[in-house]
């Protein structure tokens, strides 16, 4: 599958079978994340791949009980370490929540060619997801995604036509 036929055909997946995922599948997957582009190559991220079965339950409930997550049989954890990170891009913020959000494009692209189904989560509460995982202060939760064999099709959902999101020479 070409990048484009995976951009097209990624969505956000809400139902899961319960199938393995197997390893070498996985680390393809995890591999694409590793690829990705970082500010400055810092790399400042972790990813957590959560496959114990209580972690997950109470991954659930840090993420406003969205149950779907722990159908599938891998939930992926990002965090961003802002020590780590360009602190001031645009001379202005930290680079860690985008260097994350690339990585986790990456990711879910390369899952979408593998066939598997993923959904962006960000609707989670970071201390009950940093204490599910034991993740440390310094590591600060982005984002969360199922990872699992897709057990539906996902809604068709539409997007702005491109002349509202770009402009030429002059916003
Ligand atoms: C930053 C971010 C946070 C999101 N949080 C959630 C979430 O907590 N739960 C959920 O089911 N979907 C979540 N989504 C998925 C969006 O609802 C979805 O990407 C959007 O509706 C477009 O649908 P598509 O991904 O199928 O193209 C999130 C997406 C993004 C980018």
């Amino acid at each position: 599958m070409d990048v484009y036929e995976a951009i097209k055909m990624r969505r956000s997946i809400r139902k899961y079978r319960g199938d393995i995922v197997p390893e070498n599948v996985l680390k393809r997957v995890l591999n694409a994340a590793r690829l990705a582009p970082t500010t400055e190559n810092f790399q400042p991220w972790r990813i957590v791949v959560v496959t114990d079965e209580d972690i997950k339950r109470k991954l659930v409930s840090a993420c406003n009980n969205q149950k779907f997550i722990a159908e599938a049989p891998i939930v992926l954890v990002a965090c961003g370490l802002p020590d780590e990170a360009y602190p001031m891009l645009g001379g202005y913020m930290n680079s860690y929540p985008v260097d994350v959000a690339i990585a986790m494009t990456h990711l879910t692209l390369a899952a979408t060619a593998e066939g598997l189904g993923t959904c962006w989560i960000g609707s989670f509460k970071e201390e009950k997801v940093a204490e599910a995982i034991g993740a440390p202060p310094e590591a600060r939760v982005v984002a969360l995604t199922p990872l699992g064999y897709p057990a539906e099709e996902g809604e068709k959902t539409e997007r702005k036509n491109l002349d509202e999101l770009i402009s030429y020479d002059k916003y």
